[in-house]
Parts: structure tokens; sequence; C-alpha cells
């Protein structure tokens, strides 16, 4: 056992000791005589109006960049950044929220206005569809058909007759956070699900902690009876879940978290939760 350190040890203290006498700097890098100060590069830009919150890109023939700030939903070109299109997605009482006006939600229709703050934007992984969800109006989504550059359609993802105080399959998204994969077998769309959740919003039409969701084909909402768990009642104050990150690979759709390490503790662990992209229920 001796025999087999000493090797070791003698590299280590070797480099130890060289680095005492003849300690390691940058070398001095010559200023480049190629490189022309005078050139004014004249950047593609955008200067969004207010924050953004939501962003993802599409290649393509046309590469186009979608962004969601409040109250609005923007489609710039890929390239130069100009504003292809401009879909107002709030205030929720606005003339201009005609998408807002489209949705019937009866009952669970909120009594106030709302702004449209974005959690989710996320293109579906084989068709021309992208997905939209706000903190408003329950927090549920939208399903807007690309055509070419162009947002065509938009679809509330709300069925007003399935959809009650304690138990609304398609309130999706937290203004705690969610994040969301769309995962699609056969011509079926999923959602894997996580969003943050707190006692005063598990009160009604509360989003679960995590599910997965099959989108109806009629495109008005999820099917009913899916998966899901949810931190228990009594805890999901003092033992919040952040979900970070999603992504997915062949087999599964993974969600990375930061939580607590033990309940009533201060100490925070990350942690991967990971789930069979190949099965809708929930069984490991
Ligand atoms: C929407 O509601 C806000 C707050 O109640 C109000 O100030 C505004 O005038 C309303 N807008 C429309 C178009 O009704």
């Amino acid at each position: 056992m001796m025999g087999s350190l000493f090797p070791l040890l003698l590299p280590l203290s070797l480099l130890f000791l060289g680095h005492l006498v003849n300690p390691w700097q940058c070398p001095d890098e010559p200023r480049s005589s190629s490189l022309d100060h005078n050139v004014q590069y004249d950047l593609p830009n955008y200067v969004a109006p207010k924050h953004i919150q939501d962003l993802i890109s599409k290649d393509g023939q046309e590469p186009l960049v979608f962004m969601a700030i409040t109250n609005h939903l923007q489609v710039l070109h890929g390239s130069d950044l100009r504003i292809l299109q401009s879909v107002t997605t709030g205030p929720t009482n606005s003339s201009e929220c005609s998408r807002c006006s489209q949705c019937s939600m009866g009952s669970a229709r909120p009594d106030q206005p709302e702004d449209t703050e974005s959690q989710v934007l996320v293109l579906d992984p084989e068709e021309d569809i992208l997905y939209s969800c706000g903190c408003s109006l329950r927090g549920l989504c939208f399903l807007h058909q690309l055509i070419g550059a162009k947002i065509s359609d938009s679809k509330c993802l709300f069925d007003e007759q399935e959809n009650f105080h304690l138990l609304c399959r398609d309130c999706v998204s937290s203004p705690l956070g969610t994040l969301l994969t769309v995962v699609t077998r056969g011509y079926t769309a999923y959602f894997y699900l996580a969003s943050s959740v707190v006692s005063r919003m598990a009160e009604s039409y509360s989003p679960v902690s995590v599910s997965v969701r099959r989108l109806l084909s009629t495109e008005d909402g999820f099917a009913d009876g899916f998966h899901s768990l949810m931190v228990f009642p009594q805890f999901s104050d003092s033992y919040p879940i952040r979900y970070l990150h999603t992504f997915r690979t062949e087999d599964f759709v993974y969600f990375l978290t930061v939580q607590l390490e033990e309940l009533g503790g201060t100490a925070y662990h990350s942690r991967v939760v990971r789930l069979s992209a190949m099965e809708e229920e929930m069984r490991r």
C-alpha cells in the first residue's frame, strides 16, 4: 500500500514547489495590429418596452424569436429582430385582448381584471405550434397555431364545463413559477408540468406541483384523470419547492429543483426529478 502512495505524492509536492519558485502568470497578449478600432458595428437590436419574461427561438427558413412581456407576446424576425407581430395577452378586460374575451370560463373567470405575466412559452416539438401560459385567468394556457412567421390563430385551453373551484384540470401555471416540457407520442401532446404552489393558492383553482396532462385533440383543454403529485397541504408553505429548469432526453423528462433538505431545516438541496417520457401514468 505504502509503495503505491509514494509515486503519487512525489509529483504533487514537486508541482507545489515549482509553484512557489516560479508563480505562473498570464502571458502578455500582444495588441493585435489587425484589429481596426474605427469599425462601427451595426448589431441588430431590440429594446423591449417592459422586462422580458420568456423567450424562445425557432429555427427554419425564417428564423423567429417569440418573446413574452407583460400583456404582450411578440414575434420578432430571428436575424434583424424586427417586430413582425404583437399579440395582446392582457389586461384580461382590455378590448384589445380578443384572446381573453374568446375564453369562455363561466363562473371560473376571475372577478377582477388581471395583467398577464408570462409563465411558460414553449414550442411544440413537432408541429408549428406555440404554447403560452400566464398567471392570469386561473393560469390557463393558449395554443397558438403558427403559419409562416405569424401566429394565425390562438385557442384557449380551457373547458368551462370541466373546471371547478376545487378541481381545475386546465389551471396550469402558478404565479410563483411553472415549467413545461411538451412530449409528443403518436399524434398526442403531453404536458409535463411543474409548478411552485403555496397553501393560499391551493384553496381554489390551484395548479398541482407536478403533473402529466394529455392535451385533448379538440384543443380546448386537457384530459380528465391525469396523474399528479402535490406537496401535502400542511407543508406547502413550510416546504417550498422551486423549479428551475426542465429538459428531456429520449426516455425521460427532467426537472431541476431547489428544495429544503428536510422539513424545518435551513439547508437547501438541488435535486433532479425524473419522469418517464414514455408513459402518462406517474409510476416511477
Ligand atoms: C379594466 O379594469 C381596470 C381596473 O378595474 C379599469 O381601470 C379599466 O378601465 C378597465 N378597462 C376596460 C377596457 O374595461
